[in-house]
């Protein structure tokens, strides 16, 4: 594996791979804390958008396995001098660096970096269109309850439209063959993904699912769209009341979460709920990622 753009690049097999691999990682933890098998070797950290979980669980695994990080801060950069993404990227091709690990509000610049690059990109969260490190975590955290993923009846709720987590979503339980419904209002509703059943009432979606993933709404990419949030809320909150209901095994969000909109106070410290067991996961399969990429082994 070279990169890590997207989900729709990864065969099956590459996915079942990083599962292992992290599995491996995490249970394994201490020694591989003492192997360090990316010693020496040089990530560049560009984070466009803000995040907690995706740069604090890339710089664990950077760390965890010996890499050097240069974290390139957008606020106290030449960005805010008016440098556009491309000039930045040819700035940064003139360094020692082994990979970049680049998080964007604008769906092209992935790809713009690997063209430029002649190192590893690793995607950590592109506009609308994907967040592939995301899917694996929240695929080897369904895993690890011992979901077979063939069985399983996936509803994936909430604001669809503007959701990259979503996206890889959908093609990681498509490529696992899972049954999966998209569930929204008409103004949250997908454009593609016209193959996979939607429903706009959440009564339709919830029956015969078993798991839920539930979407943090992106008020920072309605671009101009009126939401009446209340509203939202009123009919699409996940609550303990329609876990119970629809008899959902897991409730799943990628986070941040907004507590009393998307889903309701508490819910995310349940039982039932994977949202914290997603959080750590996401130190593993990072490490599985940049093992993979930059060490070209199995650990
Ligand atoms: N899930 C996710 O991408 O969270 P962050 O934005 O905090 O990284």
């Amino acid at each position: 594996m070279d990169n890590l753009l997207n989900i729709d690049r990864l065969k099956k097999y590459q996915a079942e791979s990083l599962v292992s691999l992290a599995t491996s990682i995490k249970s394994n933890f201490p020694l591989i804390k003492k192997e360090k098998p990316l010693v020496n070797k040089n990530i560049i950290f560009l984070f466009l958008e803000p995040s907690t979980r995706t740069k604090t669980s890339f710089k664990f695994s950077s760390f965890i396995l010996g890499a050097n990080i240069i974290d390139i801060s957008p606020a106290s950069s030449s960005i805010t001098k008016g440098e556009t993404f491309e000039d930045t990227l040819k700035t940064l091709s003139a360094y020692p660096a082994d990979a970049l690990i680049l998080r964007s509000y604008e769906n092209s610049h992935i790809e713009m970096a690997e063209k430029m690059l002649d190192f590893p990109v690793i995607n950590a969260g592109l506009g609308t269109l994907s967040h592939p490190t995301q899917a694996l975590t929240d695929l080897m955290t369904l895993k690890e309850k011992g979901i077979d993923m063939k069985n399983a009846k996936i509803s994936i709720v909430g604001d669809i439209a503007h959701s990259r987590v979503a996206r890889s979503s959908i093609e990681i339980f498509t490529l696992f063959e899972a049954k999966i419904n998209l569930c929204a209002p008409n103004y949250f509703k997908p454009k593609n993904f016209s193959d996979i059943p939607y429903y706009e009432d959440l009564d339709d979606a919830l029956k015969g699912a078993d798991i839920l993933m539930t979407l943090r709404i992106q008020k920072e990419r309605f671009n101009g769209l009126s939401v009446d949030i209340e509203d939202y809320s009123r009919k699409y909150m996940i609550t303990k009341d329609i876990m119970d209901k629809y008899k959902i095994n897991y409730v799943m969000h990628p986070g941040p979460v907004n507590e009393g909109i998307e889903i309701s106070k508490g819910l995310q410290d349940s039982k039932r709920s994977l949202i914290h067991e997603q959080v750590k996961n996401g130190t593993w399969i990072r490490c599985a990622v940049l093992a993979e990429i930059l060490a070209g082994k199995k650990i």
